[in-house]
């Protein structure tokens, strides 16, 4: 049986993922074999000795010690992606907030006199309502900032609004390049981006390299009359050079997911108090993504999404599993077989991956290995943690 300590609320939808008579779900355990949490802060004290793995039911990991976990060997698992679609169905919404004057003829409605008779109130609706005219998005050029879940995501709701979708992402990965439709025109560098774009779409997260990435020298690109949507983090935008750009007519709105006292009361800025991820199916995408990861780490040892270990997975093959991390260092595997070997276990199949200062390793047996056979390799220097497992788990 393994014990998991929940924080926060978890959807229910996740905790069926683990079922009743493998794992026990608690917010009391003192020394729990997992956490599953949502934003709850992390400490290290609350990392106890026993601790194996780490899942946070979300995309960021900063309320999580990772360096610390890595040290002690507890994987950390997060849930890239999960929340996507929500992310997505809001930027579509930015995109079309920025073409047409919907808030602010909404809000022309809402502020109209209702003391008014009905000829003078329809004619009130109609003399104004020119103010709010816009363009549509078909025909006109999208420019995503990120081409990982969410830019990918959007990029193909813009092409299925027919516009003309351009992109930019010096680092994209295999997984994401594969995901994006071919049709997307891949820009080789922010600027020429940002030269063609009518709306642009930030999607990169907030790192050292990412922080102000729209600023005055990178607005200065911008083609006039740009809207600017930022569902992204808030710090990816200097604010001060947006209100400039908006005022030089350069950018012509700015819709976005961070409000900021410098955007408060601003024509031009449309401000969501952070809703990106909040739909009832992003959090429940999150917690069953959550959930299976443990699931499949705690019985069977395999990783997947883990932002501090490599991913790993190896289909169970005869029932008996030991699983190790270790300091990647040379040796140590050989030294695990010629202990394995000793004691006349024979190992049927194996994989061995690393990952920064990381290694991590999943051996089936042919037989079960006791539990002396497992003190003797977690003495063995640089192996941090050695696990035996009944692999015929289902
Ligand atoms: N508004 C919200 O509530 C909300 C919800 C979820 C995610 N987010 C934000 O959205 C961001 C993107 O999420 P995701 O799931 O698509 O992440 P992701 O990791 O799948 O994709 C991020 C992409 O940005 C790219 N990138 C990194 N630096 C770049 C740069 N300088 N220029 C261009 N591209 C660069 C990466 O290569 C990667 O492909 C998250 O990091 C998070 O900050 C916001």
């Amino acid at each position: 049986m393994f014990t998991i300590r929940t924080y926060n609320h978890i959807s229910p939808l996740g905790l069926q993922s683990l079922p009743e008579h493998t794992f026990s779900i608690s917010e009391q355990y003192e020394t729990p074999d997992a956490l599953l949490l949502r934003s709850h802060t992390l400490t290290e004290s609350d990392c106890t000795a026993n601790l194996l793995a780490i899942a946070r039911a979300g995309a960021g990991t900063n309320n999580v010690p990772i360096e610390h976990c890595s040290k002690q060997g507890i994987v950390v698992f997060n849930t890239p992606g999960a929340n996507a679609n929500a992310v997505k169905e809001l930027v579509i919404t930015a995109l079309l907030l920025g073409c047409r004057g919907i808030a602010e003829g909404m809000h022309y409605v809402q502020q109209l006199d209702r003391e008014e008779n009905d000829a003078d109130f329809a004619q009130q609706v109609e003399a104004n309502k020119k103010a709010f005219k816009g363009v549509e998005l078909k025909g006109k050029t999208l420019g995503v900032v990120g081409l990982g879940a969410i830019g990918a995501s959007v990029a193909s709701s813009g092409l299925d609004l027919g516009m003309n979708v351009i992109g930019f992402d010096p680092a994209i990965s295999v997984d994401a390049a594969w995901r994006l439709p071919s049709s997307v025109t891949r820009m080789e560098s922010l600027e020429s981006l940002l030269q063609h774009a009518d709306f642009i779409t930030l999607h990169v997260p907030a790192l050292p390299q990412t922080i102000g990435l729209l600023n005055a020298a990178t607005l200065a690109k911008v083609k006039p009359g740009a809207v600017v949507v930022n569902f992204a983090r808030g710090e990816i935008v200097d604010n001060h050079a947006l209100l400039d750009a908006i005022e030089q007519g350069v950018i012509s709105k700015y819709i976005h997911d961070f409000p900021a006292p410098e955007l408060q009361q601003r024509d031009k800025v449309i401000s969501m108090p952070h809703l990106g991820a909040s739909t009832i199916e992003a959090e429940q995408n999150c917690a069953v993504m959550a959930a299976e990861q443990l699931r499949e780490f705690l019985a069977l040892g395999n990783i997947t999404n883990s932002v501090n270990f490599p991913s790993t997975a190896l289909p169970p093959s005869t029932g008996h599993r030991i699983t190790l991390c270790n300091h990647n260092v040379p040796g140590v595997l050989s030294n695990v077989l010629s202990i394995l070997a000793d004691h006349q276990i024979n190992v049927s199949d194996m994989i061995n991956k690393s990952r920064d200062n990381i290694a991590y390793n999943i051996l089936d047996t042919e037989c079960i290995v006791e539990q002396d056979v497992l003190d003797a390799i977690v003495e063995l220097d640089a192996v941090m943690k050695v696990r035996y497992l009944d692999a015929s788990y289902e």
